[in-house]
């Protein structure tokens, strides 16, 4: 897919469906190199790239297909000033729910790229929105969030395939969000991302690098019933 006016061309009728095997090893080079990034170069990102990204997470799955995903901007300084203060009381408050050793390692850390990143993304989810027609949500929810997710590794994962880095900041007290984005109330905050070129790459997590927490082994993550 290139970034070309029309970022979704029709299949050509050559095209099955199939990926190749240098794709799968490209594919797996961005499992393996999506990051968390909480370091950015200041240079803005192209908006045409931007706009792809959003296309590209609009393709992402979601309950009922009903895109639940709404995704805001922030780009006046005065809100973003607000989000830092916010963010600022947020990881205070989780500072101090550690002891006193954990508490050290965890004010070493940098949980957030909020100063640098040139774009900010603040997602929500519409509760009750009418696409979809209620399909696949009755008895859960919750699946219009995991739809609104789904979206944002989408995003993720499409930045990272242009060396767009994004940071995903949840050190949030979500409450005040709505009004300070005039968004409408009945929609629920998912989200705050950073996105903007990485000051560097890396193959690890920062926080795995940092100490703080390793991959578990896989043997943890699947069972067999
Ligand atoms: C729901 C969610 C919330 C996250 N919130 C934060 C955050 O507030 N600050 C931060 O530095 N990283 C945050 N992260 C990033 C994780 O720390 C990161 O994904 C994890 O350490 C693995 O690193 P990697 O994404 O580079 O593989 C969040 C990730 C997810 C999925």
């Amino acid at each position: 897919m290139s970034d070309a006016s029309d970022p979704f061309p029709s299949p050509t009728p050559e095209d099955d469906g199939a990926f190749g095997p240098e794709f799968l090893q490209d594919l797996t080079r961005l499992f393996l190199w999506r990051r968390d990034v909480r370091h950015f170069l200041p240079d803005p990102i192209d908006e045409t790239a931007l706009e792809t990204l959003f296309d590209l997470a609009c393709l992402a799955p979601s309950v009922g297909n009903s895109q639940p995903w709404r995704f805001v901007r922030v780009e006046d300084p005065e809100r973003r000033a607000q989000i830092r203060a916010n963010f600022q009381r947020s990881n205070e408050q989780a500072a101090q729910s550690y002891d006193a050793a954990r508490r050290a390692d965890y004010l070493k850390l940098k949980l957030q790229g909020l100063d640098q990143a040139p774009v900010h993304l603040a997602v929500f989810c519409e509760k009750d929105p009418p696409q979809g027609h209620g399909l696949g949500r009755l008895t859960m929810p919750e699946t219009l969030y995991y739809s609104a997710v789904t979206a944002i590794h989408s995003l993720w994962l499409a930045a990272r395939a242009r060396n767009i880095g994004m940071g995903w900041v949840s050190i949030l007290e979500p409450e005040t969000l709505n009004p300070l984005l005039d968004v409408p109330d009945d929609w629920h905050f998912i989200a705050y991302l950073c996105l903007g070129y990485p000051a560097r790459m890396d193959a690890r997590p920062e926080l795995e690098r940092l100490g703080w927490q390793n991959r578990d082994a896989l043997c943890r993550q699947v069972l067999r019933r």
